[in-house]
C-alpha cells in the first residue's frame, strides 16, 4: 500500500509539471502560426531584392510566421506551376506579382475561391478576383512622366516611349498614363513606342534598331530606370545630341541605381516607384488577424530630379541607418528574448525547487513529528518491556529459590533415606546368613536385599549429581596407576559376567599407565558403564574394557556386543533423566549424566557411539599430566579400597540373576490360568510366584513372547506391562482383543505411567482394567478374582438356557460371532452321529486345543457336553411337540442305538423318552 505522504508528494510533482506544460502551451498560443506564400515574377534585379528585403525586415516582426518564397524568372508558365505547388501546400494567404497579366489571372482566380486570402503587388492580373492591391498607380506614373516633360522642361518635339514587358500591367498603364499625360502638350509627339521587357540589354538593342527616330529625339521616356540607362548607353555610342533628356521610373535607392542616376547625370530624372513590400506584408497580417484593412493600397509617387536628388538620397541613407539601428536593436531584441527564455525555464526551474523544497520540508517536518510519535511509543513500550522483565527476573529469582528449597530438601531427604537403608541392609545380611529362615524366606530376603542397594545406588547419584551442580563439589586429582584401577573394578564384574557366559575382557598393552584423576569420582563412572553393559548385554555376550595412550590423552573405553540403541537415544544419553525406549525398568536416566559431570572435573570427555540390537561402546578420555588441574585440585588421596568394595556392592548387587522361581506349584495343574508378560525379572518371578499359588501361571519377558504364549495356552486372564522392549503392553492388548483365539481373555495392564490420559489410552485398547505401580499385591489380586467371576458369571448366562445359546448376549463383536457360528454349526450336525470337535474346529479355523479353551471359558462345558446338551435338549423338543418315534428321534439327534439314547436321556432327565413324552403330554 502507498503511504499518503507518498502519494501526496506524487500529486505535487504531477501537478507542478502539469503546470510547467500549460505554460508553454499558453506561450505558444500568443503566436499563431501563419504561412504565407509570395510568388515572385522576377527576382534578379535591384528593385525586387528591395521589395524582398523590405518584405523579410516587416516578418521578422512576426518571428512565428512561415514564409515560403518562390522567383520565375520573368517566366509566366513557371510561375503558375509555383504557385499551383503552393497551393498544395497549406497556405494561409498569398502574394503575388504576376509577370504578365494573361497568363496568371486564372490561377490567382483559383486560390482566391478556395478561400485563401490573395495580396496582388505592383503588377495586376486581368480579373478582380483579390483580397487587396499593393502598389503605385501606374497610369500616375506615367501621367506624372508626361506633365514633368512638358510643364517643366518645356520641351517640344519628339518623344521615344521604351516600355516595360507586354502584356505586364504597368507597361499597360504607364502608356496609357504617358499618352494621356501628353495629351495637353500639343508640342510633344511620341514618335516610337518600342518594348525593353524592363531589361536594359533588351531596351539598348531595340532603340539601336529605331537609330533614324533617336536623331530626331527631343526625350526618351522609359518605363524604367535599368532601361533608361540604356538608353543613355545608346545616346552615347551613336553620338546622338547630348541634350535629349532621359527620364525614368524607379529612383530606387543604392548603389548603380536611380537615384544616383538622377545625381550623376546618366538620366535627367526619375518617378519615385515604391516596391511596396513592407506594406504587402503589413497587409497580410491585417488580414490574417482579421483586422480592418483596405483592398486598393496605392503607394505616392514623385519625380526625382536633380533639384531634389540628394535630399532625397540623404533621406535615404537615414533611412537605412535607421534601419540598421532597427535591425541591430532587432538583433539585441532577439538576443534578449533568448536570454528572456533562458531566464524563465532557470526561474520555473527555481520556482519548483523551491515549491519541492518546500512540500519536501513540510514532509520532513511532519516525519519528524512522526518519529517523535513513534520513539514516545517505543519508549514507552521499552519501558513496559524492562518491568516485566524485572516481573520475570524477580518471578525467576523466587522460582530458583523455590526450586533450591525443594532441591535442598530433596537432597536432605536423600541424605536421610541413606541411613535407613543402611540399618535396612545389615541385619538383612544378618537373617540372609542364618540357614533356617533362608530356607524359609531366602527368596523373599534376596530381592529385598537386592533393591536396597538399587535404592542406595539411586540416592547417592542423585546425592552426588547435586554436590556437582550447586556446591560445586571440588576435584581431588592424585596420580595413580589407572590400568590397576580399572582391573580392580572390571574384576568386581567378573562373577555375574561368568553366571551369564559373559565374556569380560580387560585389555591394555601396559601393566601400567599413570593417570591423573579423583578416584571417589573416576570409580562411580567405570562401574555406571560396565553395570550398564552387563544390564543390556545378552547371555553369552562379550564386553571388552580397553585401555590406551594416544597423543595427550588416555582413554578407556567400554564395549559391548548387547542391545544397543538408536542414534536419537545416543544423542540424549547424557541428558540427565533422560531414558532410553523400551528400558524403563533398567535405568534411571542419572548414571550417565553423572558420569559426563564427574569427567568434566576431570577435563575430560565421555562419548557413545552406538549400532542398535549390535553393540555400544562408551569412551572415556582423561588428559595426560597434571597441568590441566589448578593447585588446589591436585591433591595426593590413597585409593580407599573399602570404598572401592562398596562401590562394587552397590553397582553389581543390582546385577545379582533373580532368585530362582519355585517352579514345583506352578506344575501343579489348577483350574484357571494367568499368562503375566513383564520385562523386570524380578517382578516377574514376584508375581509369578504369588500368582502361582491359586493359579497356572505362565511368563513372558516381552510382548512378542507374550503374544505367542497366550495364542498357545489361550490363558483365563492376562497381566502385562505398558512399557516392554519392543512392542508395548498396549499394542500387544489391540492384538489380543482382535484375535478371534484370544478376544474373550481379560487383560490387566500394569504399569508406572500413572497420568489419567495414560490410563484413558490403555483403556482404550481394550484391556479390561488399568493398575498404576506401585501397586498394592492384594488390590492386584482382587482385580484379578474380579474380571474372572465375571467371566464366570457371562459363561452361566450363556449356558442357563442352551436354547437361547444362538443369541448370546455378549458385547464383544468378536466373541458373538464365534459363539453364534460354534453354535450354528452344532444345529446343523446334531442328526450326525459322527460328527466331533475336530469338524467344529476345522469350520471356525482354530486348533482343537483353542477351540477347547475358547469354549470352556465363554460356556464354562467341554464341546462334547455341549454338542450332548443341545442333542438331548432337541430330543425333549420333538418328544413333547412332534410325533416322531421314539427310534425315529433317536436318528434324527445323532444317537447310534435308541437304548443308549434312553439310558444317556434318562440319565439327564430321570426319565426315559418313552416316560417323558407320557408325562408332558399329560
Ligand atoms: C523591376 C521592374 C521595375 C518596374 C517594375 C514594373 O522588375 O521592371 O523596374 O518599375 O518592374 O513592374
Amino acid at each position: 500500500m502507498i503511504k499518503p505522504r507518498l502519494l501526496f508528494l506524487r500529486y505535487l510533482v504531477f501537478f507542478l509539471l502539469l503546470a510547467m506544460l500549460s505554460t508553454g502551451c499558453t506561450e505558444k498560443k500568443k503566436h499563431q502560426e501563419f504561412t504565407i506564400g509570395f510568388s515572385q515574377c522576377i527576382g534578379s534585379d535591384l528593385w525586387r531584392k528591395g521589395m524582398l528585403e523590405e518584405m523579410r525586415m516587416e516578418l521578422s516582426l512576426h518571428p512565428d510566421a512561415n514564409f515560403i518564397y518562390a522567383d520565375a524568372d520573368g517566366n509566366s508558365q513557371k510561375q503558375v506551376s509555383q504557385v499551383k505547388k503552393m497551393l498544395e501546400q497549406h497556405l494561409d494567404l498569398l502574394i503575388i506579382s504576376p509577370n504578365e497579366a494573361q497568363p496568371l489571372t486564372q490561377v490567382v482566380e483559383e486560390a482566391y475561391k478556395k478561400g485563401i486570402p490573395v495580396i496582388v503587388i505592383d503588377r495586376k492580373t486581368a480579373s478582380s478576383l483579390y483580397t487587396a492591391y499593393v502598389g503605385a498607380d501606374n497610369y500616375q506614373i506615367g501621367k506624372m512622366a508626361a506633365a514633368y516633360i512638358g510643364a517643366a522642361w518645356k520641351e517640344k518635339g519628339n518623344v521615344i516611349e521604351v516600355m516595360g514587358l507586354p502584356g505586364s500591367s504597368p507597361t499597360i498603364e504607364r502608356q496609357r498614363g504617358f499618352a494621356d499625360g501628353l495629351k495637353p502638350f500639343k508640342e510633344l509627339k511620341i514618335s516610337k513606342e518600342i518594348y525593353g521587357d524592363w531589361l536594359q540589354p533588351n531596351a539598348a538593342a531595340e532603340l539601336i534598331k529605331i537609330q533614324p527616330e533617336l536623331h530626331s529625339a527631343a526625350v526618351i521616356f522609359a518605363h524604367n530606370d535599368v532601361m533608361a540607362s540604356g538608353a543613355r548607353e545608346i545616346v552615347k555610342k551613336l553620338n546622338l545630341n547630348p541634350d535629349i533628356k532621359i527620364i525614368g521610373v524607379d529612383a530606387l535607392p543604392g548603389k548603380g541605381a536611380g537615384l544616383e542616376m538622377v545625381s550623376s547625370g546618366v538620366i535627367d530624372a526619375s518617378i519615385l516607384y515604391p516596391t511596396g513590400g513592407k506594406e504587402a506584408i503589413n497587409t497580410a497580417f491585417k488580414i490574417l488577424n482579421k483586422e480592418p484593412f483596405l483592398k486598393e493600397n496605392t503607394l505616392t509617387s514623385l519625380v526625382i530630379d536633380p533639384s531634389n536628388v540628394e535630399l532625397m538620397k540623404l533621406q535615404w541613407n537615414k533611412i537605412r541607418s535607421q534601419q540598421k539601428d532597427i535591425e541591430r536593436q532587432q538583433t539585441l531584441l532577439d538576443e534578449q528574448k533568448v536570454l528572456f527564455k533562458d531566464q524563465q525555464l532557470v526561474l520555473n526551474v527555481t520556482i519548483i525547487t523551491l515549491v519541492l523544497a518546500i512540500v519536501l520540508g513540510g514532509l520532513a517536518f511532519y516525519a519528524l513529528l512522526e518519529n517523535r510519535k513513534i520513539n514516545k511509543n517505543l519508549e514507552a513500550n521499552h519501558q513496559e518491556i524492562l518491568r516485566q522483565r524485572n516481573q520475570l527476573i524477580e518471578m525467576s529469582e523466587k522460582a530458583k529459590l523455590a526450586t533450591e528449597a525443594k532441591l535442598d530438601f530433596f537432597t536432605n531427604m536423600s541424605h536421610e533415606f541413606r541411613t535407613p537403608l543402611t540399618l535396612i541392609l545389615s541385619p538383612l545380611e544378618d537373617l540372609l546368613n542364618l540357614d533356617k529362615i533362608k530356607s524359609i524366606a531366602g527368596h523373599n530376603l534376596k530381592l529385598i536385599h537386592k533393591n536396597v542397594y538399587r535404592l542406595l545406588r539411586l540416592i547417592n547419584q542423585l546425592i552426588e549429581y547435586r554436590k556437582i551442580e550447586y556446591e560445586q563439589m571440588k576435584i581431588k586429582a592424585s596420580p595413580n596407576n589407572l590400568v590397576e584401577f580399572i582391573k580392580e573394578i572390571t574384576e568386581s564384574f567378573q562373577h555375574n559376567a561368568q553366571k551369564r557366559n559373559i565374556d569380560l575382557r580387560l585389555i591394555a598393552k601396559k601393566t601400567e599407565i599413570t593417570a591423573w584423576f579423583d578416584a571417589n569420582m573416576l570409580d562411580k563412572v567405570i562401574f555406571n558403564l560396565l553395570s550398564n553393559a552387563l544390564k543390556f548385554s545378552r547371555d553369552q555376550g562379550a564386553i571388552t574394557v580397553d585401555i590406551w595412550e594416544e597423543s595427550d590423552f588416555i582413554y578407556v573405553s567400554v564395549q559391548d556386543n548387547g542391545i544397543g540403541m538408536s542414534s536419537d537415544d545416543a544423542l540424549h544419553v547424557f541428558e540427565h533423566f533422560y531414558q532410553a525406549e523400551g528400558s524403563s525398568t533398567k535405568g534411571s536416566g542419572l548414571g550417565l549424566s553423572l558420569s559426563k559431570e564427574l569427567m568434566r572435573l576431570h577435563h575430560g570427555d565421555i562419548k557413545v557411539e552406538s549400532i542398535k540390537n549390535k553393540s555400544t561402546s562408551f569412551v572415556v578420555s582423561l588428559p595426560t599430566g597434571n597441568t590441566h588441574f589448578s593447585e588446589t585440585e591436585r591433591q595426593q588421596q590413597q585409593l580407599d579400597k573399602s570404598e572401592l568394595y562398596e562401590q562394587a556392592r552397590i553397582y553389581t548387587t543390582d546385577l545379582d540373576e533373580p532368585t530362582e522361581q519355585q517352579q514345583n506349584l506352578s506344575n501343579s495343574l489348577r483350574e484357571q490360568s494367568i499368562l503375566v508378560v513383564e520385562d523386570n525379572p524380578d517382578l516377574l518371578n514376584y508375581l509369578s510366584q504369588k500368582l502361582s499359588s491359586h493359579y497356572e501361571v505362565f511368563t513372558a519377558s516381552d510382548a512378542e513372547q507374550g503374544l505367542i504364549a497366550a495364542f498357545r495356552e489361550v490363558p483365563d486372564l492376562i497381566i502385562s506391562d505398558i512399557v516392554l522392549p519392543g512392542i508395548s503392553g498396549r499394542e500387544l492388548t489391540i492384538k489380543l482383543k482382535s484375535d478371534l483365539r484370544t478376544s474373550h481373555i481379560p487383560v490387566i495392564l500394569l504399569t508406572a505411567q500413572g497420568s489419567t490420559e495414560q490410563q484413558i489410552s490403555g483403556l482404550e485398547s481394550m484391556a479390561d482394567t488399568y493398575i498404576v505401580k506401585p501397586f498394592n499385591y492384594d488390590y492386584l489380586i482382587a482385580n484379578v478374582n474380579n474380571l474372572l467371576k465375571i467371566r464366570e458369571m457371562l459363561k452361566a448366562h450363556y449356558t442357563s438356557d442352551i436354547s437361547s445359546a444362538g443369541k448370546p448376549q455378549v458385547s464383544r463383536n468378536l466373541d458373538k460371532k464365534f459363539l453364534n457360528d460354534f453354535a450354528g454349526i452344532v444345529e446343523e450336525n446334531l442328526g450326525n452321529e459322527n460328527f466331533n470337535v475336530d469338524d467344529i474346529a476345522k469350520s471356525i479355523g482354530i486348533s482343537r486345543v483353542q477351540l477347547y479353551r475358547k469354549v470352556k471359558a465363554l460356556l464354562g462345558c467341554s464341546i462334547t457336553d455341549y454338542i450332548l446338551s443341545r442333542r438331548l435338549k432337541k430330543a425333549s423338543y420333538l418328544l413333547i411337540n412332534e410325533s416322531y418315534s421314539i427310534s425315529e428321534i433317536t436318528y434324527m439327534v445323532g444317537f447310534s442305538t435308541p437304548n443308549y439314547f434312553s439310558t444317556v436321556f434318562k440319565g439327564k432327565y430321570g426319565l426315559s423318552p418313552t416316560e417323558f413324552k407320557k408325562n408332558k403330554s399329560v
